[in-house]
């Protein structure tokens, strides 16, 4: 690894949060005594690797500068956009005078509060030497089936299918040009996919299972259990 590299980290959380349902965007959700963004970054912060951690927040989000941590001093706040890929890409922009091309980049969505640390240097350890770089993803458990109307066409071949997690771990100058080239392609919903589309192969680091992605009403029950597990380990 060049020794001079540094880590940044970029935090998605200007989504709306549909799927939630409630009454303010996801990452502002109560969790084990904290908004889920919070428990988030105090994630990100205790893995002590990071030059600085940029947020992208919807502009005008009454939510955000309620908190004490939108004036920590290793967080910076940059526009959301309107898909993920866009929050992603301003939050980069955000750290252009501080970052060098060649320094990493981990993205990680705010509403995954469970990142665990060692996670996070277990992809950092084992991409630290690679060209590209490479995301947290879980195998799958079930068989899986290819289907059209209800119908199952075929079983695919479950070794060959992973479950894409963040953070997603890339070099901050390749990332950036790719989400660039990429701007408005609907089917750009990770970093990963991105840089696959310019022909680049990211390297899988198989993840802790804990690591879900709070989406609907019941995944705060469990996120606040695995919270718990994790605590007591
Ligand atoms: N995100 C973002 N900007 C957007 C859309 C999403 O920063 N325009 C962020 C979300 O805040 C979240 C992460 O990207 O932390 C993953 O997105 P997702 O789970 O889909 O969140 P939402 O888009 O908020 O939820 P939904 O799709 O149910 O509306
Ligand atoms: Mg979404």
């Amino acid at each position: 690894m060049n020794e001079s590299s540094k880590f940044w980290a970029v935090v998605p959380a200007a989504g709306v949060g549909k799927r939630m349902q409630s009454d303010r965007p996801k990452q502002y959700l109560e969790l084990a005594g904290k908004a889920v963004i919070e428990q988030t970054l105090t994630r990100l912060l205790g893995a002590d690797v990071f030059s600085a951690i940029a947020v992208a927040i919807t502009v005008e989000d009454p939510y955000w500068p309620e908190l004490a941590m939108s004036r920590h001093p290793r967080i910076v706040t940059a526009p959301g956009g309107k898909e993920r890929a866009d929050s992603v890409l301003s939050a980069l922009k955000s750290l252009r005078d501080r970052a060098d091309d060649n320094d990493w980049v981990l993205v990680h969505d705010a509403a995954r509060p469970c990142i665990a640390s060692e996670d996070i240097h277990k992809l950092i350890d084992t991409l630290a030497d690679d060209e590209v770089g490479g995301i947290l993803a879980l195998s799958s458990h079930d068989t899986l089936k290819d289907v059209e109307d209800d119908t199952i066409v075929g079983t695919l071949d479950r070794r060959r299918i992973w479950r894409a997690l963040t953070p997603q771990m890339f070099r901050y100058g390749m990332l950036k040009a790719a989400l660039v080239e990429a701007e408005g392609n609907p089917s750009i919903t990770d970093e990963a996919s991105a840089l696959e589309l310019k022909g680049f192969k990211p390297k899988i680091v198989e993840g802790r299972p804990d690591n879900l992605k709070i989406t609907r009403p019941e995944d705060l029950a469990l996120a606040t259990f695995y919270l718990e597990q994790q605590a007591t380990r």
